[in-house]
Formats: structure tokens, C-alpha cells, sequence
């Protein structure tokens, strides 16, 4: 099916059925980010219905990519499964039907360059701090939705403090936007 006709349908059907894909802006953003960075490994931790991933698929197949993405909610992975099987891009992305928390240690070290952290915000600390160690050197890390639900992500900035990591935080997306942290 073609790629581009599937994502307006997705979109809809997300709008719709209130699935929280990410948004139009953040979408152009995120594949801004993969295409400047060279992206090759990327980790997605929230596949929802999949959308999102087959969004990436323009930028990431020029760049002989691949992606793994993780859910733990049996409805969104299956649904995850159709619209990925339907854009054709069951070779190159991985899904992984689990909780992230217990899925993310048994992942190899130092491969991927590029992690999306869209799961429950309130665990968005510890995806980031499992995720440290699975990511090569010039990584790159970015949290959805951390202004709107700031309050949300228990121990976050408490973490990124004591480990002195340093991140930027993007207003992109009119009410909300994402952190970024690039990993020298
Ligand atoms: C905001 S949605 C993801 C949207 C998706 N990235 C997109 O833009 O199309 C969050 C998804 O993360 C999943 N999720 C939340 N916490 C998770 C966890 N600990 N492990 C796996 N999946 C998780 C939820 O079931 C939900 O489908």
C-alpha cells in the first residue's frame, strides 16, 4: 500500500479513535533530527499503533535503517503489527511486545543512535536511564511531550541534575514540545 496514503489514514483513525500518535510537527521534527543525525539503530519506546514508526520510514530507508520499537499494550502492538505489515516494513522495523522497563536491560549495548521515548511519562526517567547504556557515543535522545506533562515525569530532572547531563527543551509543537539530549 502506498506509504503516504496509509499515514493520512492512520492519522485519521488516530484522531478519531483519540490514539495519541505523535503530532504533524513533531513528526517533521523527529525526521529533521534522523536524517541530520544519520540514524541507522533507532529504539522507540511507545509503537502505539505503529504510526509513528511508519512515519519515519522515508528518512530512515535512505539511510539503510532499522527500528525497534516496544509496546506493551496487546491491542496497540496487534494493531501496530496490520498497519506495519500494510506499509510493507516488516523487515525493518522490530516489534517487541513487552513491557520497555523489562525489555530495554536485555538489549544489546551501544546499539542505537537514536532513541524516542513516547511510553508512560511518568517512567520516563527510568526508560531514559536503562536507555544510557544501549546507545552508541553521539546518540541522540528525545522525550515527547515534556512541557505539557512536566509534572508528570517523576525524577527526571533530578536524574539529568546528578548526572550532568545536559539537554535543550524544544517548544515545537504550540502547547507542548520535547527534550532533547545529544550523547557526546
Ligand atoms: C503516546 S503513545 C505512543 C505513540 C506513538 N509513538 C505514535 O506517535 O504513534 C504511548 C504508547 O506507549 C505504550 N507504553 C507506555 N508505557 C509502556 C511501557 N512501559 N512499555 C511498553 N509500552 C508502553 C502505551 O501502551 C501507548 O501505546
Amino acid at each position: 500500500m502506498n506509504r503516504n496514503i496509509l499515514i493520512r489514514e492512520l492519522r485519521e483513525h488516530g484522531i478519531l479513535n483519540d490514539i495519541p500518535n505523535i503530532s504533524d510537527v513533531n513528526m517533521k521534527f523527529l525526521c529533521d533530527v534522523i536524517r541530520i543525525s544519520g540514524t541507522r539503530d533507532m529504539l522507540e519506546i511507545g509503537s502505539a499503533n505503529g504510526f509513528s514508526g511508519i512515519c519515519f520510514w522515508d528518512v530512515l530507508e535512505s539511510q539503510w535503517w532499522h527500528l525497534t520499537t516496544v509496546e506493551f499494550s496487546q491491542p496497540a502492538y496487534d494493531a501496530a503489527r496490520e498497519n506495519i505489515e500494510r506499509a510493507g516494513l516488516s523487515d525493518t522495523i522490530t516489534q517487541i511486545f513487552w513491557n520497555a522497563l523489562d525489555v530495554i536491560p536485555g538489549l544489546d549495548d551501544a546499539s542505537f543512535d537514536f532513541v524516542f521515548i513516547d511510553g508512560m511519562k511518568r517512567r520516563s526517567k527510568d526508560f531514559l536511564e536503562l536507555s544510557w547504556s544501549k546507545c552508541k557515543k553521539w546518540w541522540v535522545i528525545i522525550l515527547d511531550d515534556v512541557i505539557k506533562f512536566r509534572d508528570k515525569m517523576v525524577g527526571l530532572e533530578e536524574y539529568l541534575t546528578d548526572n550532568n547531563i545536559s539537554y535543550n527543551i524544544l517548544p515545537i509543537d504550540g502547547d507542548d514540545g520535547v527534550m532533547m539530549i545529544v550523547k557526546r
